[in-house]
């Protein structure tokens, strides 16, 4: 197939050289990272590691070494300031004065690693402002909004990565014999409606009002108030169940439930809300928390929680609708 190379894609976008080094570097770690998980077993790397990160979550083998990949390039790239990921509590001061500010989650899904199910990586770009060298915490607390560039690679059946530069969304899928990225989805676009919706279904108990209402509408199907039947799907990993509703479109929700009443949710805004609704917005697509657009949200900590409620605008103002 002939396809664009990304690097061809990054040279026509006219971004700054910086940002093409940048993402291009990133692109590399996640073709090293994708040729690690499908090695699995074979390279030693499933099961747990026996620590935990700064969330208290279990790591898995996989979650430690794809940090250690990401921080490297991140470093060695000589255009990242400082770099924050879901592994580490706080930022890594890099190359001080270089134009940017990376986060990421360098392995999202983790409970899918050991039962062969996809996974992804979720990269996140801020311009440093403010001091020489991007460090400390409060130089990422920037919203949404201000992200340069962001994306995932999806380690899948074909591996895959989809990048947006705040011009549309592309994706380019992982040729494993040569190494390259070929351009194979340049405009993807959530189309408007959907029949088809993805909620971890085993919180219904603990959800608030207006979520339960909205996917009660759902369940009823063609004969309630809906008057259509829709299609439900759970991967457990938002790179897998995102990249479905840039793919087809639909609508994926991580509201805010009553088993943490004091957090807003179980996702991660910097690295994880906030570089996916900038890809769904550039989609065509709504990103809200509930009652604001995800990137308008003023983090005030760096690992701080969001709900998320992303896809096909006509279900994301429905669910606006029913939250005000
Ligand atoms: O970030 C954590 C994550 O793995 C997401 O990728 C995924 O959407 C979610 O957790 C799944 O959570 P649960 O296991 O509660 O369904």
């Amino acid at each position: 197939m002939t396809a664009q190379t990304l690097k061809e894609f990054l040279e026509e976008s006219g971004q700054p050289v910086a940002l093409r080094v940048l993402i291009e570097a990133v692109s590399d770690s996640c073709r090293s990272i994708s040729a690690l998980v499908a090695r699995g077993a074979l390279a030693d790397v499933l099961g747990a590691a026996g620590t935990g990160n700064v969330q208290g979550e279990e790591q898995k083998t996989l979650d430690v070494l794809c940090n250690d990949e990401m921080m490297t390039m991140a470093k060695a790239c000589g255009v990242v300031a400082g770099a924050a990921s879901e592994e580490e509590e706080h930022p890594a001061l890099l190359t001080a004065g270089a134009p940017y500010l990376l986060l990421f989650d360098p392995l999202d899904g983790s409970s899918n690693i050991d039962v062969n199910v996809s996974i992804g990586t979720i990269f996140s770009v801020l311009p440093r402002q403010g001091g020489p060298d991007g460090d400390g915490d409060a130089s990422f607390l920037r919203p949404g909004r201000d992200q340069v560039a962001a994306g995932y690679a999806i380690y899948g059946p074909q591996t895959m990565l989809v990048l947006t530069l705040g011009a549309g969304v592309a994706g380019f899928t992982l040729d494993p014999p040569t190494g390259q990225w070929l351009l194979t989805s340049p405009a993807m676009r959530i189309p408007a409606t959907t029949g088809e919706f993805a909620i971890n279904m085993s919180n219904m108990r603990h959800w608030a009002d207006p979520v339960r209402g909205y996917v009660e509408a759902c369940l009823a199907g063609a004969t309630g108030e809906r008057g259509k039947d829709f299609n439900m799907r759970w991967i457990a990993c938002m790179v897998a169940d995102v990249h479905r509703v840039l793919s087809r479109g639909g609508v994926f929700l991580y509201p805010w439930d009553k088993r943490e009443p004091s957090k807003p949710g179980k996702l991660r805004l910097m690295y994880e809300g906030n570089p996916m609704s900038f890809l769904v917005e550039q989609a065509g697509g709504r990103a809200i928390d509930g009652t604001q657009n995800i990137l308008d949200i003023q983090p005030s900590a760096l690992h701080q929680r969001v709900s998320v409620m992303l896809g096909c605008s006509e279900e994301v103002d429905l669910l606006e609708t029913a939250h005000r």
